[in-house]
């Protein structure tokens, strides 16, 4: 947790002026932090609308002029440095830039290259991680490599930095795309969409009339809608397992997160399974691709009448499932009997 973090940064001063705050969530401390004066820039839909019903200013990207600003590392160094870029790059000479982050998202490592590039002023240790400030120079610091680009990974796809498999199609996502079959039912959801490369292997089947890409993150979102042109496509930026939409699809195809931050989380997981079951008819099928360890067919069978796996290797499996609803109506008949 970064909150004491923040305490021994700001203590009982709160910053004067406009405050912006890079890539903070719903767990950072924002005590020191008045909402009428701090904009935070964050993409992930479950973190904007906790943030938002706290008052604060949530964007994408960052708008107008700021007197001093905080980044939150995170675990992909090229976002890191983006976000370091982004943030100096709206400041003014002379501005405190405060640098936050845990040790397992490399904020040492961090801090070394910064000091390799301006003076630190500050440096506080806690709760397995760092904070420390820099004054922003009257010249750019930074190289210029760091500001984010798009970059193309495979042929008509490109990413952006901080994207789930940046450097190119997930080969859990391969494994699934060779499972699927010839022939795709008319209404699909790709639950966890990403940059959108399952979604094109979807699209390139034959039978899709429509398909829905539904992904928190809204840089990934961004990518899909560059990569993904195809008016069949529909783009929604949500959180998976609120999902809904008006008609039931005959289609779910996933490779759902297993990660919630740091820690590894089969609930997620399993929360898309039951978006999943709820979005389909009892005639749809899902089609999954999890972690050969992740306990996933307990709650598949809770949610649908057949679960089969039809593939994989030691590390992934492809797992396939239909009878949405009945799945659970019949382990309840089960126990009475
Ligand atoms: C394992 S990745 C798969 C991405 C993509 N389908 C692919 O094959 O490369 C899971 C995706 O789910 C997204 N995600 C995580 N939590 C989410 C949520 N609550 N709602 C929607 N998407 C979420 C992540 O941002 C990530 O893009």
């Amino acid at each position: 947790m970064s909150g004491s973090r923040i305490e021994l940064a700001y203590g009982d001063q709160p910053p004067v002026g406009r405050m912006l705050l890079l890539g903070a969530g719903r767990d950072f401390d924002l005590t020191p932090f008045d909402p009428g004066q701090t904009q935070i820039v964050q993409g992930f839909f479950p973190d904007v609308q906790a943030l938002e019903g706290w008052g604060y200013d949530i964007v994408t990207e960052p708008r107008g002029a700021f007197a001093q600003a905080l980044v939150v590392i995170p675990r992909s160094r090229a976002l890191a440095r983006a976000r370091l870029a982004q943030a100096s790059a709206l400041l003014p000479e002379g501005a405190a830039l405060w640098i936050d982050g845990l040790k397992t998202d490399g904020i040492d490592s961090v801090l070394r290259e910064i000091r390799g590039l301006l003076p630190v002023e500050e440096v506080h240790s806690r709760a397995h991680g760092k904070i420390f400030r820099v004054t922003i120079p009257a010249d750019r610091w930074y190289p210029q490599e760091w500001v984010a680009t798009a970059t193309e990974v495979a042929p008509g796809f490109s990413t952006v930095p901080g994207v789930f498999s940046a450097d190119g199609p997930d080969p859990a996502s391969v494994a699934l795309v060779a499972h699927l079959p010839e022939k795709m039912p008319t209404r699909v959801v790709d639950l966890g969409a990403g940059w959108g490369w399952l979604s094109a292997q979807i699209l390139a089947r034959p039978g899709v009339e429509v398909l829905h890409l539904v992904e928190a993150d809204a840089a990934s979102l961004d990518c899909a809608k560059r990569n993904v042109v195809d008016p069949r496509a529909r783009f929604h930026w949500t959180d998976a397992l609120t999902f809904a939409l008006s008609e039931p699809v005959n289609g779910v195809v996933m490779n759902p997160p297993f990660h919630e931050g740091r820690k590894a989380d089969p609930a997620l997981g399993a929360g898309f399974i039951q978006t999943a079951a709820r979005l389909l008819t009892g005639a749809g099928r899902l089609w999954m691709v999890a972690n050969r360890h992740l306990p996933y067919e307990a709650v598949l069978r809770d949610n649908f009448a057949d679960v089969s796996e039809i593939g994989g290797d030691s590390r992934f499996k492809i797992l396939t499932a239909s009878g949405a609803g009945r799945g659970a109506v019949a382990r309840k008949k089960g126990r009475k009997s």
